[in-house]
């Protein structure tokens, strides 16, 4: 048999190569995917695999993939999970999860492995989501299955020469929509997150004075435009990284609760993913009728926790995505935002199919709207409201 191990070239994962030939007796073909992250020498990475001793590695840039059909699904869905974080770490996962079991299937791997924790959201959507796609594949996680810790994975990889790289204290995940940052200092809920903790955001000590101007264009939901300038999808979001975070914008300091029901501290640095989504729910306010503003909070809501939890791809999701396509359909136009002091403020919004309208709601002398209509109309609107009202103030005890 042979195992397909989704290999990040960091510690939990190089150590696994060897284990798992060592102690389960099985050949193991790495598989590692360029989403974005800062480590993406992928020759070195698969070098390394081999001299670990992977039979085999292969490497993919899904880049734009994941761009367009996964980050791109969470600004339609104006996804942040407890109102607050971007889920830049849980939409890769089920990409991740769908490449390995294609390649998987094309290696003749029945077996896939991967380097979470039993402690995390990220096990379970990676056990969900490859098992969802193909139920006969067998999932391990060698860290959780026989409940390793860092130590022991350190001694082991001194001990059968593996080389580690020092990955810095903290615990991280990284790709273009995001960097997820957790353990070490951030471990105190009652202490600022420190400045060591900062790498795709300037600190907010560091960042100077001034606002940037940024304008941003999207066609039906989906960011295209960058200050004027058309832009691919990838494009668009490295340079949007690269601008907030120098000015401050993107840090987000949240107290999550995980799958397992963890309390945990996490840190995340998301420039772009909050600059666009910021935008996004700006242009929809100008487009959207009421009624459709509210039904989508709802149902964005439920879309963040689906992926949180790992159901990207359970049945519900087909429904929930043809919502959210449907309704960005007139989601178009022009948001100008002010980016500076860590602070994202949008300061214009534009649209060819904005619903508001200057004569309905201006108080100067062209206003269209009828006021001496609101009388009657109020009378009617709040007819039973009014009623109840008066019944009440008279009713006796009983
Ligand atoms: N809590 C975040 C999530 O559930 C980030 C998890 C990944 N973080 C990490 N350090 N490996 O999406
Ligand atoms: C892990 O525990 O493997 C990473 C953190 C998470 O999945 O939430």
């Amino acid at each position: 048999q042979k195992v397909l191990l989704l290999y990040s070239g960091g510690l939990d994962t190089s150590v696994m190569i060897r284990w798992i030939k060592e102690n389960l007796g099985y050949d193991v073909v790495t598989l590692t995917l360029d989403v974005g992250q800062d480590s993406n020498d992928l020759d070195a990475i698969a070098q390394k695999a081999v001299k670990i001793g992977a039979v085999d590695t292969i490497t993919k840039d899904v880049k734009e993939e994941f761009v367009r059909n996964y980050a791109f699904k969470d600004v339609k869905a104006d996804g942040l999970y407890q109102g607050t974080y971007p889920l830049s770490t849980a939409v890769a996962r089920p990409l991740m999860a769908s490449v390995a079991v294609e390649v998987a299937h094309d290696t003749g791997c029945s077996i896939i492995a991967h380097g979470c924790t039993g402690k995390g959201n990220d096990q379970v959507r990676f056990d969900l989501a490859i098992r969802s796609l193909d139920s006969t594949l067998k999932v391990i996680a060698p860290v959780r299955d026989w409940n390793m810790n860092r130590d022991q994975e350190a001694e082991y990889a001194r001990k059968h020469g593996i080389p580690v790289k020092n990955g810095g204290k903290y615990s991280t995940d990284e790709n273009l929509w995001g960097r997820s940052v957790e353990g070490s200092d951030l471990e105190d809920p009652s202490m600022p997150v420190p400045e060591d903790a900062y790498l795709w955001v300037t600190p907010p000590s560091k960042v100077d004075g001034t606002f940037e101007t940024v304008t941003l264009g999207f066609t039906s939901g989906i960011p295209v435009s960058l200050n004027g300038e058309h832009m691919d999808p990838v494009q668009l979001v490295k340079k949007l990284n690269g601008i907030a975070g120098s000015r401050g914008v993107g840090a987000i300091d949240h107290l999550e609760d995980r799958v397992t029901g963890i309390k945990s501290r996490e840190f995340y640095e998301c420039p772009a993913a909050v600059t666009v989504l910021t935008a996004h729910r700006a242009l929809e306010k100008l487009v959207l009728t009421r009624k459709e503003l509210e039904l989508k909070h709802y149902i964005d809501n439920i879309w963040s926790n689906m992926v949180y939890e790992g159901f990207w791809f359970d049945p519900l999701m087909a429904h929930i995505n043809a919502f959210e396509e449907s309704v960005n359909t007139p989601v178009s136009g022009k948001v100008t935002l002010k980016l500076g002091k860590g602070m994202c403020i949008v300061s214009g919004v534009e649209s060819q199919n904005s619903l508001y309208n200057y004569g309905l709601t201006t108080y100067s002398s062209v206003q269209t709207f009828d006021q001496t209509q609101a009388p009657g109309f109020i009378s009617i609107y709040g007819l039973q409201s009014v009623l109840a009202s008066s019944v009440r103030s008279v009713m006796k005890e009983a």
